[in-house]
């Protein structure tokens, strides 16, 4: 790269207007990068979530209205995460593979009355334990890895049947990609993706999520066991490596903005579609600038947005997707 120096070069020049300013951009975003995360309840209306404002559960019937406006903002995707009865936690979360829990009835409403809309279901099974952690636990507390990876393959199989178009666990235990890659395959699912939470820290953004799914009063300590060392990122590209040679379509960062760096150097180094998750206390983050006076909730928005589009993602989920979606649209 030439480079020359003042006046010759006035990189002010290309901003001067805004005609100009669009024809240089070097990054664009649209709706269609955006999955939108919604909560489903098994109550008949809509419940707000306090740490969440302006986001709610819903019922199947309402999930159904969201998926319709999702899709006419030109919205890909929805993200779907149930709220699950406390008297249908168990220990085994095997609420998780029954046919007709909330996720499968949502998934399958949302096909019948908008066939054309990407359904994601979250592989993991904290909404469905009693302890509210991912997996299945020891005596001790601990979570066992291949012990719950027979359960996310029977959770992973169950929503496919109901109609999943991407599984997306979020459990980060070895090897669930492939046991699931493998069991999709041989149930004849092959054009079902996987979108792996490859690189996902034990962060602690997750707040408000685990309000939305009844989590938080249920958890015991913390998922250091299993999520990632905030301080890493060479184990990040280890993990990424591990999902792609197991069959994952795509692979996710979580949290999104403290986490930017990841998203780019996952990108350089395997030129794969990455995702990342705008999670539950950055949404949180950015309503409460608004509140306090501290910012513009539109431009925050579409600037936190733009920049995971830089950083090289092909999407992002956001809770602010339908919002970003219409001012997009204008
Ligand atoms: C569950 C899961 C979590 C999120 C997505 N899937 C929470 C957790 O791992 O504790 C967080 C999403 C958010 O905070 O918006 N495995």
């Amino acid at each position: 790269m030439q480079h020359q120096s003042y006046p010759a070069t006035r990189l002010r020049r290309s901003r001067s207007s805004a005609w100009s300013r669009a024809l240089h951009a070097e990054t664009v975003l649209t709706p269609a990068d955006l999955i939108w995360p919604l909560f489903i309840t098994a109550g008949e209306s809509e419940e707000p979530i306090s740490t969440l404002p302006g986001v709610s559960r819903w019922s199947v019937a309402q999930i159904v209205d969201r998926a319709k406006e999702a899709k006419a903002a030109g919205i890909s995707c929805i993200a779907l995460f149930p709220n699950t009865p406390a008297n249908l936690r168990s220990a085994d979360g095997k609420e998780a593979l029954n046919p007709d829990n909330l996720m499968c009835q949502a998934t399958r409403a949302i096909k019948d009355a908008v066939p054309d809309i990407g359904i994601l279901t979250d592989v993991a099974l904290d909404p469905y334990t009693a302890h509210g952690h991912d997996g299945i636990v020891d005596g001790a507390g601990y979570v066992l890895n291949d012990a719950t990876v027979d359960v996310l393959v029977q959770q992973a199989l169950n929503q496919a049947r109901a109609g999943a178009d991407v599984i997306a666990p979020s459990d980060m235990m070895d090897g669930r990609i492939g046991a699931i890659r493998a069991a999709l395959e041989a149930e004849g699912h092959h054009n079902v993706q996987i979108m792996s939470y490859a690189a996902k820290y034990a962060s602690a953004f997750y707040g408000p999520f685990r309000d939305a799914v009844g989590a938080a009063g249920l958890l015991k300590g913390d998922k250091k066991s299993y999520q990632m060392d905030p301080a890493n990122a060479e184990e990040a590209l280890r993990e990424v490596a591990m999902d792609l040679a197991e069959g994952a379509d795509s692979v996710m960062v979580k949290p999104g903005l403290p986490y930017l760096d990841i998203i780019a150097r996952v990108k350089a180094q395997f030129h794969v579609p990455v995702f990342a998750y705008q999670v539950s206390g950055e949404y949180a983050m950015i309503e409460a600038a608004v509140a306090a006076g501290a910012g513009d909730r539109d431009k925050l928005v579409l600037e936190t947005l733009m920049s995971f589009k830089r950083a090289g993602c092909s999407g992002v989920l956001t809770y602010h997707a339908l919002h970003a979606a219409r001012l997009m649209n204008g």
